[in-house]
């Protein structure tokens, strides 16, 4: 079986595996939503036509659920999609077919000369496997305009412990050939306490995993996994500031340290430092994903979103009727399951009729001035701030 390069290797495994009718539901970090509120703080002029480049789109995930949150929110623009894999861009044309999109190009080729000038570039998954991440980076920084973003999905390295190790037993016994049958024979030869198996996220499920989800995982033809804080001094380098890793929650260590003086401690710190020792503790982010743009770093001012009447609250996958009883049933704490893109969290919400009332009135995403006829602002700010923290909810500010 002959090497692959990475334009062969995903034309014998599209990624990910997905029907040619397959709709994807709000994927990070490609959400408009998501993007205008880390990105926009919330802000998209009215009429402002909204330019996206999906660079190394796959098998079409990002086009499909950036095209449907933009034609959700009546924005208009258009989204170009390029990859190098011919089979991955021909499931990616279908699904965009079938979800109706109209403002989709399509392109087979590398993301090294794509030319334009564009408002936001999705790369997702793509960092981990090219060579020269730089490179790459500056590049696509000058295709967009000043105040431009970038959503990105890249390899967690802590998260992705035991993947390394198997990779060298892989090439040093295969080589460079990519054959699924001879590193399942691998696996299965591995002892339980091997790091890869052990590992919760990426090893528990190796027997049950199709090969193209065996193949990207642990057989591309390259593996950079990062750290937050070698990404941070990466976009820094190219002058694409990181803005926000999200859901915040997973990025914030204060709530995993009970003592008050290590909490001040922690006050201390820089963002980053927080985001990596929230990174070292938890040890399972296999995936970081994160916004970065050119104007820098400036997290979203909840509040000062929340002082007005006229800044609509946006739900996102979540389940309003669902966890409304459920916080009407339970007044003290409420533990919640919330399935963070891949990673499972139980978040414990102070319960009680307000905060029930308040995820119920989500389901019609209303303004604040609206909530604040029937609800106090206390609930507002902190049901507001939890549900940020976890992406199930975003703001908009209403533009003329
Ligand atoms: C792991 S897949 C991720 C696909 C998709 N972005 C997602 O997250 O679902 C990586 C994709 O990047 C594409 N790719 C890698 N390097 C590329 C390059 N230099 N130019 C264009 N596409 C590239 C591959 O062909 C592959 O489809």
């Amino acid at each position: 079986m002959p090497a692959l390069s990475v334009r062969s290797f995903y034309e014998r495994y599209p990624y990910p595996q997905k029907a040619a009718d397959h709709l994807s539901g709000d994927i990070l970090p490609s959400s408009f939503d998501a993007v205008r509120h880390h990105c926009w703080a919330g802000r998209w002029p009215a009429g402002r036509s909204f330019r996206a480049l999906v660079a190394g789109g796959g098998t079409g995930d990002a086009i499909v659920s950036l095209g449907l949150s933009m034609r959700r929110r009546g924005i208009a623009g258009s989204i170009h999609y390029v990859d190098l894999s011919k089979a991955s861009a021909e499931i990616a044309r279908s699904r965009a077919e079938h979800a109706r999109l109209d403002n989709v190009t399509l392109e087979v080729g590398p993301i090294e000369t794509v030319r334009g000038e564009y408002d936001y570039i999705d790369l997702s998954g793509v960092l981990p496997i090219v060579g020269d991440p730089a490179a790459l980076l500056r590049h696509l920084a000058s295709l967009l305009v000043d105040d431009g973003a970038m959503g990105v999905m890249s390899y967690g390295r802590v998260g992705r412990t035991g993947v390394e190790p198997f990779r060298r037993i892989y090439r040093t016994v295969m080589g460079d050939n990519v054959d699924t049958a001879a590193a399942r024979e691998l696996i299965a030869a591995l002892p339980p306490h091997n790091w890869l198996k052990a590992n919760p996220k990426l090893g528990v499920d190796l027997d049950r995993i199709g090969d193209v989800e065996l193949a990207d995982r642990l057989l591309a033809p390259h593996e950079f996994a990062y750290s937050v804080t070698e990404l941070a001094e990466m976009f820094d380098r190219a002058g694409l500031p990181i803005r926000a890793f999200i859901p915040s929650l997973l990025y914030e260590p204060a709530h995993l340290l009970k003592s008050a003086d290590l909490r001040d401690r922690l006050a201390g710190l820089s963002y980053i430092e927080r985001a990596q020792i929230a990174e070292d503790a938890q040890g399972d982010l296999n995936k970081h994903v994160f916004y970065a743009a050119k104007i820098g770093t400036a997290p979203i001012d909840i509040q000062g979103l929340l002082d007005r009447d006229d800044v609509v609250l946006l739900p996102r996958n979540l389940d309003c009727r669902g966890m409304s009883s459920a916080l009407a049933d339970g007044a003290d704490a409420v533990s919640v399951g919330i399935r963070i893109d891949g990673v499972e969290r139980s978040v414990t919400i102070r319960g009680g009729a307000e905060a029930a009332r308040f995820v119920a009135a989500l389901e019609g995403e209303p303004t604040v001035g609206g909530l604040r006829s029937s609800i106090s602002d206390d609930t507002i700010r902190y049901m507001s701030r939890l549900l940020v923290a976890v992406e199930a909810l975003h703001f908009a500010v209403p533009s003329s």
